[in-house]
């Protein structure tokens, strides 16, 4: 990938460039970062690149002529052309994978009040870095350039990007590292374990958990993919990103038709409508030890596992209203027991699909069941 910057401060990018990462990315060739200072291309007799605006008001205004003229020189045919503008569209991880598939970017670095309007129509894109005014374009040229050439090919170690956060729109999972003890606080026992199951499961559940905690807004998603793996009660349910699932119309009569596939993979092709449903049931190629696919409405699966946990908490109150006709001395230390494990299966299971709150209500219940049985029991 080739980079050209253009900016009135060139110098600003030597610093960016010659340390960690992106040196390195520039000195095994997977990327060129290059300035162009486009006050090179002003053709007036003091190299003028702003005016005052026309209608007045506060501020320099960046002149077409030596921009257009600074693009004009660099651009080819692969060349995406990016202008850094507060009012641009805000950027994004999804937006840095995007680009990262791009050979050439040219990026332009605005500065004072900004620049004249009809810059925009040699632009492709237009990017803002967030919610906030800088001088100038040059840190949010860097930004963008850094996320980028991070995730080109063999820069950095792929799994170390695909678990960034928001990928699949979640937050990264919590990391520690030596000493497993320090200052009194422990690094959670599942990481020492050496269980690769038990910890992809708990860095999943903690993705989730985070996110619904610091960003439920990555999780406004009206759906959820439940996958299935293909033996007999190994019921796996991932929760993945609809996005991640690209559904193609390939006929339009009164039942739409759909191809639907995942990672540019055919996954099935059905006839849905997924504005209409609450749910729907995919039947899947094998290829991928897939049987079945289902998208759901996520109301439903909450619906759902409200349903499940109170069928489990009914039979656990049959259980213990049978107990409490038992004379046997280990019953009530044996329901103890039941409730616990009770307790435990559906922090474990449900938790990814439910709040915090909820699953402490629902357990709340389930204590109050406990407590009513072992005063009956015991009579105090
Ligand atoms: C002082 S700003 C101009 C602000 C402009 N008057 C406005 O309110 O939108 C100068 C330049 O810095 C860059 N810049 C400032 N904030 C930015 C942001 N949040 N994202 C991207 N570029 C930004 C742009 O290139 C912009 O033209």
């Amino acid at each position: 990938m080739k980079i050209d910057i253009l900016t009135l401060f060139p110098q600003m990018f030597e610093g960016f460039k010659s340390e960690s990462i992106i040196k390195r990315a520039i000195e095994s060739n997977k990327v060129k970062i290059n300035t162009c200072n486009f006050r090179d291309f002003a053709k007036n007799k003091h190299k003028k690149v702003d005016d005052t605006p026309y209608g007045g008001g506060a501020g320099m205004v960046l002149m077409c002529q030596p921009i257009f003229d600074a693009v004009e020189s660099l651009k080819t045919k692969n060349s995406k052309v990016i202008l850094l503008s507060p009012s641009g569209k805000k950027y994004d991880q999804k937006k840095a994978y995007e680009l990262s598939k791009e050979k050439h970017l040219i990026l332009i670095c605005g500065h004072y009040e900004g620049f004249d309007e009809r810059i925009k129509t040699i632009c492709d894109d237009e990017i803002s870095i967030g919610d906030y005014v800088l001088t100038g374009g040059e840190l949010p040229a860097m930004v963008l350039t850094d996320s980028v050439v991070r995730l080109l090919p063999n820069v950095i170690q792929e799994d170390s990007h695909i678990n960034d956060s928001f990928n699949k729109n979640l937050l990264d999972y919590p990391t520690y590292t030596k000493p497993r003890s320090y200052k009194g606080m422990d690094v959670p026992y599942v990481l020492l374990s050496g269980d690769h199951k038990k910890i992809n499961d708990w860095r999943k559940e903690k993705q989730l958990k985070l996110t619904k905690e610091k960003r439920p807004d990555l999780l406004k998603n009206k759906y959820v993919l439940v996958k299935e793996g293909i033996k007999r009660n190994t019921k796996k349910i991932i929760y993945d990103d609809i996005k991640d699932i690209k559904v193609v119309e390939i006929k339009n009569n009164n039942n739409l038709k759909y191809k639907v596939s995942k990672d540019d993979r055919l996954v099935a092709i059905t006839i849905f409508n997924p504005m209409k449903i609450t749910g729907y049931k995919l039947k899947g190629k094998s290829e991928d030890k897939l049987t079945k696919i289902l998208i759901v409405k996520k109301e439903f699966i909450y619906k759902i596992a409200i349903k499940n946990i109170m069928k489990k908490i009914n039979i656990l109150s049959n259980r213990l209203n049978l107990a409490l006709m038992n004379t046997d001395n280990n019953v009530v230390s044996d329901a103890l027991k039941e409730a616990q494990m009770l307790k435990d299966m559906i922090r474990s299971v449900y938790l990814p699909l439910l709040s915090e709150e909820k699953i402490n209500s629902v357990t709340k219940k389930i204590d109050y069941l406990v407590d009513c049985f072992v005063k009956m029991k015991t009579g105090v």
